[in-house]
């Protein structure tokens, strides 16, 4: 038996932050040292929102330098870019006559876009293109082209598993054979929530992210401006109330985590050096990591090349599951 299929994407609509970082692809590394790993940018799924060409471009080099230089080994895990596979699409289509409207209509993105229009009185459908309504069914193709195992993924992403299960089941019952693997969601203790620079998620929607690769004296500002309250130097403090402290957890050895903690409750200590502190253990982390993305980025040809190579690959095994598919449904004789 091969080993099992662990695959991922990433939609490539804003610069890399802290939070996809700890929360998708520090995980997704560790996974892939146990698992054939398969992650790939996501950049249809980005074209329902983004409709800049260049700013497209831009953000799917961003993500393929930052999986790189956060140590992705191409020689080890597939990387791809989505658009490079275009079995992707044509097992979307199949999908779509499998797919009841009922299941898309309770998707929590689509669901979310409509009670924003609400609020604002605009028509329930205002600025939802199809592309956001069928959503699931482009990420199940993603997922069950592969024969994808485990799909390490943060929980706002759950439901759009089970709806591929979902999919995938009403498939194989029609056809009475097992053809595409029914996913499981990979849940990692450390896609717990990352706190952005206001202590809510760190999210591109909140406005509150920290990039990952921010040059080191943007980095040293942003952590300043982590929202703290107003308690005095000397007045003792609690670091389990602190976003500094959520953030630094993070990055700390548990020995450096219970010194600063012991720091805050004995009081005397300003929001400053805790700052100063939290800025030294991130940096140390991510230092060698950007001087790869900066190299990475300087000559994009490198990461283009990368990601070719990567899509060839992916194309030959999708295009087994899309051969055995067209015969099933009798779009090909047998
Ligand atoms: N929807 C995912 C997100 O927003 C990205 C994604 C697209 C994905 N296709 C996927 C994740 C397939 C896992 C598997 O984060």
């Amino acid at each position: 038996m091969g080993r099992k299929i662990a695959l991922t994407g990433i939609k490539p609509t804003g610069t890399p932050h802290l939070g996809n970082y700890l929360g998708a692809i520090k995980p997704a590394l560790k996974l892939a040292r146990d698992y054939e790993a398969r992650y790939f940018i996501a950049d249809y799924h980005s074209l329902n929102s983004i409709k800049d060409s260049r700013q497209l471009r831009d953000y799917t080099h961003e993500i393929a330098a930052c999986w790189l230089a956060c140590g992705l080994d191409p020689s080890k895990t597939l990387i791809y870019r989505q658009s490079d596979v275009p079995e992707t699409f044509e097992l979307t289509t199949m999908l779509m006559a499998f797919t009841p409207k009922g299941l898309m209509n309770r998707a929590h993105a689509y669901k979310a876009q409509v009670d924003m229009n609400r609020e604002k009185s605009k028509p329930d459908d205002h600025n939802i293109n199809m592309g956001l309504y069928t959503y699931p069914v482009l990420m199940a193709a993603d997922i069950l082209l592969f024969d994808t195992n485990y799909v390490p993924v943060g929980k706002d992403q759950v439901q759009h598993i089970e709806m591929a299960i979902d999919i995938a089941q009403a498939v194989n019952r029609n056809y009475k054979a097992p053809l595409l693997t029914e996913p499981e969601a990979f849940i990692s203790e450390t896609s717990q929530i990352i706190p952005g620079m206001d202590g809510r998620k760190m999210s591109k929607s909140y406005g509150n992210t920290i990039p990952l690769f921010a040059p080191e004296k943007k980095l040293k500002k942003l952590c300043n401006k982590i929202i703290t309250n107003s308690q005095t130097m000397e007045e003792p403090k609690d670091p389990e109330a602190c976003n500094v402290f959520r953030l630094y957890k993070l990055f700390a050895t548990s020995r450096e985590q219970a010194d600063l903690a012991a720091r805050y409750r004995a009081g005397g200590m300003g929001w400053g050096e805790a700052k100063a502190e939290l800025f030294r253990v991130m940096n140390a982390q991510i230092s060698p990591m950007r001087g790869r993305y900066e190299e990475l980025m300087a000559d994009t040809s490198r990461i283009d090349r990368i990601l070719k190579e990567g899509g060839e690959r992916a194309r030959i095994l999708a295009s087994g599951k899309i051969r055995e598919l067209r015969r099933v449904m009798g779009f090909q004789k047998t």
